[in-house]
């Protein structure tokens, strides 16, 4: 199937490590030309290089953003977009703050509203106006199940992840007509950084994890990453303003 990617431009927040790397690393086996934005300046060194060697007619392009930080990511934002329009949106950034509800501190459902919820908003303000010139665009933000189904000691994620279910749904109807699909992918435990951490710490709430899934096993990264790219291709026409669960069947509402 042809994807219809080669010369799109991506921004793949978070894609310096982890599912945003393998979602960037999927657009750019497909030719399209990425810019990885993360935090830490090694991180996206790294990943940058390495997306150059694996097909050199994309233009790979690296960028330091915090999206906890509006600032940061205004200035960010705007270097980018006087350089580039893009095409393709991927919202990703790590999970928030976990813990019993109760014991989450103020400044950390701060953050968390900051960057999982404001940042979303505030990048796709920056990218439609040049969507809506092509008629064409794609936005995809990568939540997690607890928008559906709540995970003990997620609360942070699950209120504002929540939230993106509901912006993505209004944004979807509002932008449509312009050629602009919008959509949330949940991916449930998926073999990455995060989940390795927590292997170390409680290996028992991990098994159980694996255990819980259908299929008996946690994600590869860019299992998750497939459906992210097809979700933001043109192969894409007419899914837009849902979420797509890639759980392995670990989510059990209906
Ligand atoms: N892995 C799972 O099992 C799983 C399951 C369900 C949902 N999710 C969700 O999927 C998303 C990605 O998960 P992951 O496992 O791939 O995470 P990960 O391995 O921790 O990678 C997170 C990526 O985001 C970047 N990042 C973190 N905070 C950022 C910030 N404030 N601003 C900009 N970039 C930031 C990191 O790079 P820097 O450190 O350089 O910033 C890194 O590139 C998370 O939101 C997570 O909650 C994951």
């Amino acid at each position: 199937m042809d994807l219809g990617l080669k010369g799109k431009v991506a921004l793949v927040f978070g894609g310096s490590s982890g599912i945003g790397f393998s979602i960037a690393e999927g657009l750019v086996h497909e030719s399209a030309h990425v810019i990885v934005a993360s935090r830490d300046f090694n991180n996206v060194d790294k990943a940058v290089k390495y997306l150059k060697r694996i097909n050199p007619t994309c233009k790979i392009m690296g960028k330091q953003i915090d999206l906890s930080d509006p600032k940061k990511l205004q200035k960010g934002l705007v270097e980018i977009l006087k350089q580039t329009s893009v095409d393709i949106l991927i919202n990703n950034v790590g999970g928030p703050a976990s813990g019993l509800t109760q014991d989450i501190k103020l400044e950390d459902w701060d953050k968390g509203y900051q960057s999982l919820l404001r940042s979303n908003i505030h990048a796709t303000k920056g990218v439609i106006p040049g969507m809506k010139k092509k008629k064409w665009g794609r936005i995809l933000t990568i939540t997690s199940t607890s928008a559906r189904e709540i995970i003990p000691k997620l609360p942070v994620s699950a209120t504002f992840r929540a939230g993106l279910t509901a912006y993505a749904k209004i944004l979807a109807k509002d932008i449509g007509r312009d050629g602009i699909l919008v959509n949330n992918l949940l991916p449930g435990p998926t073999n990455t950084a995060r989940l390795t951490e927590l292997k170390k710490k409680s290996p028992a709430f991990f098994n159980s994890m694996a255990q819980e899934t259908a299929l008996g096993r946690i994600a590869e990264p860019d299992e998750i990453a497939r459906v992210a790219v097809f979700l933001c291709s043109a192969a894409n026409s007419y899914i837009t303003g849902t979420d797509v669960l890639v759980d392995g069947g670990y989510t059990k509402s209906l």
